[in-house]
């Protein structure tokens, strides 16, 4: 099937080698050069992600059967509304169905009113004014956060990045004064516990699970540092993880399935890759956020050990003809992203860094090339995560130890990664920590 993507990070990359093995023909659109991509691909286009018009007349010159959209800006733009209008089936949401990523207070009513298991309270304003009043009167503590996209980084949680009413106000001013985000506030009552990532694929009523995941989003080791898009996740080879059994697994498939329901309720049917971050709480798992889209990193953890054919999942979430079941092997896998100097607070851009592929591919990992150029036939990072490593075994140690072997076969003097995230003592201290909140 000839087959277009949008998007060149390491998710899209991770999703395109799922395409190649599936035997897709590649038409790729990025704005960076990833030369894993390009590798695979029969044509690409470099352009804007959201530059419809450009990309609907590559899609309608190519002949493209089937669009999988990587990541959320384009899906806000209304990329898929126009594909689907040029008559190419999309394995992705339209606008009005990807709400429940770009707007955090469509997401929070949606779960309100359909009375959706795993919500926190939460109000949304328009105005600092009413803001601060509402604040005045909660008796928890609370996050911060901008309704609409800002890239995984808005967020602002009390006791970790706001502490008293003064800072809170502050960041609730900044919001609106540099409209960021571009819709306003919304706070939410601060979940305790551990997190998860739930993704499935959804064709508007079917939801099929993928191995859970968990993400590390504070940019330096020990999980302290700025929030970042992800710098790292892993996932255990019985698709659970150490801290979260088939119960409450169970439980944040279950929300998923009620949010998909209750989305054909509402007129807006959820066709493409749905993402749940969940926090395992003491009352259970609560929903933190609801994407659109794969996670990033976590689209490397699982796309590797499908074992089912790539295309054909993506042809039915298109046409509504999704079993509840995909394949995915009995492996562990940990994935650490090798980020520019300075990532979190001020990258440095432009630095050469290179790979050696067929060193990754001996050691049995896999590498995803992201947020990379090329200039002048040189391979340099650009502000954001640089290349994905995948390390795949049958237990987490042994993913662990992969994914350090191939790290090896990576090369720059301006980048740094998480070398923790993984490891034994980090997972033990998730699942330390979830003991102590649930009081056993
Ligand atoms: P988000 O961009 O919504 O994923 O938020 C970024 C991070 O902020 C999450 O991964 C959580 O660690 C934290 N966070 C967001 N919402 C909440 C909440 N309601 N309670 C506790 N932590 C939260
Ligand atoms: N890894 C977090 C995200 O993709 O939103």
């Amino acid at each position: 099937m000839r087959v277009l993507t949008i998007g060149g990070g390491g998710r899209e990359s991770a999703a395109v080698d799922a395409f190649h093995r599936a035997g897709s023909d590649i038409y790729a659109v990025m704005k960076n050069s990833n030369p894993g991509i390009i590798e695979k691909a029969k044509k690409y286009l470099l352009t804007d992600e959201k530059n419809i018009a450009e990309i609907c007349r590559f899609a309608k010159e190519n002949i493209i059967e089937l669009a999988f959209v990587g990541p959320e800006a384009p899906l806000e733009a209304g990329l898929v509304d126009a594909l689907e209008e040029e008559g190419v089936p999309c394995a992705s949401p339209t606008r009005a169905a990807a709400r429940i990523e770009t707007s955090k207070s469509f997401m929070r009513e949606l779960v309100r009113k359909h009375k959706v298991d795993g919500n926190l309270e939460y109000a949304a304003f328009d105005n600092p004014a009413d803001t601060e009043t509402y604040l005045k009167k909660v008796d928890h503590e609370i996050v911060v956060k901008p309704v609409g996209l800002t890239g995984g980084k808005g967020v602002k949680v009390q006791g970790e990045h706001i502490h008293t009413m003064k800072d809170i106000m502050g960041y609730v001013n900044e919001i609106f004064e540099n409209n960021i985000g571009g819709a306003g506030v919304i706070i939410e009552e601060k979940a305790v516990g551990e997190e998860f990532t739930q993704m499935a694929f959804c064709d508007g009523k079917t939801v099929a699970p993928m191995p859970l995941v968990q993400d590390h989003k504070r940019a330096y080791e020990g999980d302290v540092g700025p929030n970042t898009g992800g710098m790292g996740s892993y996932s255990d080879a019985d698709h659970l993880l150490p801290f979260v059994g088939v119960e409450d697994r169970r439980k944040a498939l279950d929300i998923m399935k009620q949010i998909v329901s209750a989305m054909s309720e509402e007129g807006c049917p959820y066709r493409g890759v749905m993402y749940g971050q969940f926090m395992l709480t003491k009352s259970g798992p609560k929903i933190i956020e609801i994407n659109a889209r794969f996670g990033d990193p976590e689209a490397m953890n699982v796309l590797p050990i499908l074992e089912d054919n790539f295309e054909k999942i993506c042809w039915d979430m298109a046409k509504g003809t999704l079993s509840g079941a995909v394949r995915f092997a009995k492996k562990a896998t940990v994935c650490k992203y090798v980020v520019p100097r300075g990532y979190g607070t001020k990258p440095e851009a432009g630095h050469r860094i290179s790979v050696d592929m067929e060193g990754v591919k001996r050691s049995g990992a896999e590498a995803f090339y992201s947020n990379v150029d090329m200039r002048d036939g040189v391979l340099v990072t650009g502000t954001s995560r640089a290349v994905g490593v995948v390390g795949i075994d049958d237990s987490l140690e042994g993913a662990d130890w992969n994914c350090e072997t191939a790290l090896s076969f990576v090369e720059s003097d301006a980048i740094f990664v998480r070398h923790d995230i993984g490891t034994r003592d980090l997972i033990q201290r998730r699942v330390d920590h979830m003991r102590e909140i649930l009081g056993k």
